[in-house]
């Protein structure tokens, strides 16, 4: 938001920004993990904003009084949407990623299409509308994040809302091609057109938005225009655009220029005994491709014998979803291949592949962005990726390497300074890996000044800037 706009921002999104906790019988709050919360928070904090969205937590939390304490700490309020059980299963597990999640990231064999699903999908954007409505004042941007509220515009408007309505999709927008196999395309493709800005991350996701409205909406008409593509619908102009998002470049540079930072990064290197470190950092994921990722560090080690003994994969999983059936074979996936993997190639006083699974503290990730030397960050698809940006931030000896699947939105920015790979193409990311442990220090220095420089010039706060200006 720009400096002038003294307009209050109300952010709307599925999952508050919180974990809420029980430990030895105290209720504690702490940072919620995803790259949407990375993003806005420092939005919120630096406006006297409000963030409106799903708790998270079990019913017993003195939840009035944990949100209060957030609004001090934090320099702006928390607005709860409450969902039953049922509700968490049916539209979030459910309709959002059973069937959203994986269409959107071009996996139509995983998607489930269950009409109990869609309407809990229905009832619960209805309600997040209705709470919204009650917490709204005249001056209001409402700015609703997200695949799980698409629905969310259409409600507003009925329920007489007159604030600018802006939605902004974190994920791919898939090709028209597989969107149509969407049961209730029609409705969510009219619940997006409910909004004035409507915002992607990428050329392409806005490209795919505007083909499908205009070959299932054929009364519709668009017109490109520098920024944005202007869509004339019913009576009524919506802008569509693509806004990449990022992260608080200052942020992470200065942190990861801190003492703290620095000793722990030392540490690392001393605990794998000056070993190159290649680090992969996700939620655990099927579009983050992990597996895939693990088989081409495998097909390095077969190919490749002088790099035995000269590096380690370390990768860390944040546990996510982990009452969706798919996410639970993933995680048994993963512990098998990692054991099979170092069984094959271990040898005393050196197991290649670290794997943890957990989250980890601020200092601990940015030790671990600093210390790697590479990063292989392999998403099947991936709506940006924001560890790309993250790690680039953090690498503050200019020494970093960043691997990257042409299938994450950050490669439209970050293609020239990072080395592309096709993640499904196990032996090309092997052969990257290869490539990227014996690049020349000048090569390595090169690169990673451009990729911080691009991240630097756009960063969240640009981002934020240029999405709200275009509404
Ligand atoms: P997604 O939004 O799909 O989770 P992103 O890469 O855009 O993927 O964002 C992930 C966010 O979660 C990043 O900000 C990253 O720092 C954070 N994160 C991922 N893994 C961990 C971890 N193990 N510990 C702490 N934070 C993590
Ligand atoms: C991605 C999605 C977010 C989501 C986050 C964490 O970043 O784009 O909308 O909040 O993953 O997933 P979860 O299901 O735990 O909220």
């Amino acid at each position: 938001m720009s400096k002038k706009d003294t307009r209050r921002l109300i952010a709307v999104s599925n999952r508050l920004p919180i974990v809420v906790k029980e430990e030895d019988g105290r209720w504690q709050l702490e940072a919620g993990a995803g790259g949407l919360v990375t993003a806005l928070s420092p939005v919120l904090k630096g406006h006297r904003g409000m963030w409106i969205g799903w708790p998270g937590c079990d019913e017993a939390a003195p939840l009035d009084e944990l949100v209060g304490r957030f609004a001090a700490e934090e320099g702006y309020g928390l607005g709860t949407v409450p969902l039953t059980q049922e509700e968490v299963e049916e539209y979030y597990e459910g309709f959002s990623n059973m069937t959203l999640w994986p269409l959107f990231h071009d996996l139509l064999g995983l998607c489930q299409f269950n009409p109990r699903h869609w309407e809990a999908y229905v009832k619960v954007n209805r309600r997040f509308a209705e709470v919204t409505a009650t917490r709204v004042e005249e001056e209001d941007l409402i700015w609703v994040q997200d695949y799980q509220l698409m629905l969310m515009g259409g409600r507003l408007r009925e329920l007489g809302v007159k604030n600018p309505l802006a939605f902004f999709l974190h994920i791919p927008f898939p090709s028209l091609d597989l969107f149509r196999r969407l049961p209730w395309k029609m409705e969510i493709l009219r619940g997006l057109l409910e909004f004035d800005l409507v915002g992607f991350q990428t050329l392409r996701d806005r490209r795919n938005f505007v083909a499908c409205a205009r070959e299932l909406l054929p009364e519709l008409r668009a017109e490109v225009r520098r920024r944005t593509t202007l869509l004339r619908w019913d009576e009524r102009e919506i802008r569509v655009g693509h806004f990449p998002i990022s992260i608080d470049f200052s942020e992470f540079n200065n942190h990861a220029r801190s003492r703290d930072v620095a000793d722990a990064a030392w540490y690392l290197h001393e605990h794998y005994e000056n070993r190159q470190l290649i680090l992969g950092v996700d939620r655990l994921d099927y579009t983050k491709g992990i597996p895939e990722r693990l088989l081409a560090f495998e097909r390095a080690l077969e190919r490749y014998p002088e790099l035995h003994g000269k590096m380690n994969l370390v990768q860390i999983v944040v546990p996510s979803r982990t009452q969706v059936p798919e996410y639970q074979l993933l995680k048994d996936q993963l512990d098998q291949l990692a054991g099979r993997i170092n069984a094959r190639f271990g040898q005393a006083g050196w197991i290649p592949i670290h794997y943890m699974f957990r989250s980890l503290d601020r200092v601990q990730l940015l030790a671990h962005y600093r210390a790697a030397e590479i990063a292989l960050i392999t998403p099947l698809r991936d709506g940006m990726n924001l560890v790309a940006k993250e790690y680039c931030a953090a690498s503050v000896d200019n020494n970093g390497v960043l691997i990257l699947s042409e299938f994450a939105g950050a490669a439209e920015e970050l293609g020239k300074g990072a080395v592309l790979v096709n993640p499904y193409d196990i032996d090309g990311t092997a052969e990257a890996i290869r490539r990227a442990c014996t690049m020349e220090q000048g090569e390595r220095q090169r690169r990673m000044r451009m990729l911080r420089a691009s991240v630097q010039r756009n960063n969240v706060h640009r981002w934020v800037e240029y999405f709200v200006n275009s509404l």
